[in-house]
């Protein structure tokens, strides 16, 4: 299931954590499995079957594997366009214009509501909570990767 560049990362991730204390590592290997479906399929999200193995190679029961990947936005349960555009609409954000950065988004790539992927598959549109970027509000980060994150322009007084 896991590719040759998922296994050397797992080994790695793996490496970190005593034997009794693996469980510690399902977050990285739930990102690990989302980088594999996006890397073979175009759309990086974490789908049941590769949850169920990676309780199997933590030794955790499959529902607290669930519960992980269903509470942090940053994964994704079901699958996403080829371009995750994730906006920050926490109070930060907000104030900062975060509704403009939604209206252009939606403008882009005709999504009317949050959580929908373009009629091309290419954009799914989510809204998430603080980035941690606040300083640079509004954000956009797109897919996982915080080298895309992209930052509106100062306003102009
Ligand atoms: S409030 Fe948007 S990044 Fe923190």
């Amino acid at each position: 299931m896991f590719d040759t560049d998922s296994e050397a990362e797992i080994s790695i991730v793996l490496g970190k954590y005593p034997a009794e204390r693996k469980a510690s590592a399902v977050m990285p290997l739930l990102y690990i499995a989302q980088r594999q479906m996006g890397r073979q399929t175009g759309s990086a999200w974490v789908p049941l079957p590769a949850m169920d193995e990676i309780a199997r190679r933590l030794e955790m029961a499959a529902i607290r594997v669930y519960e992980v990947a269903s509470f942090y936005t940053m994964y994704n349960t079901r699958p996403v366009g080829r371009y995750h555009l994730q906006v920050c609409t926490t109070t930060p954000c907000w104030l900062r214009g975060s509704d403009d950065v939604v209206s252009a988004c939606q403008k882009a790539t005709g999504i009317s509501q949050f959580g929908q992927t373009s009629e091309d598959g290419l954009f799914t549109l989510t809204e998430v909570e603080c980035l941690g970027a606040c300083a640079n509000a509004p954000i956009l980060q797109v897919d996982d990767d915080s080298t895309k994150i992209w930052m509106a322009p100062a306003p102009k007084n």
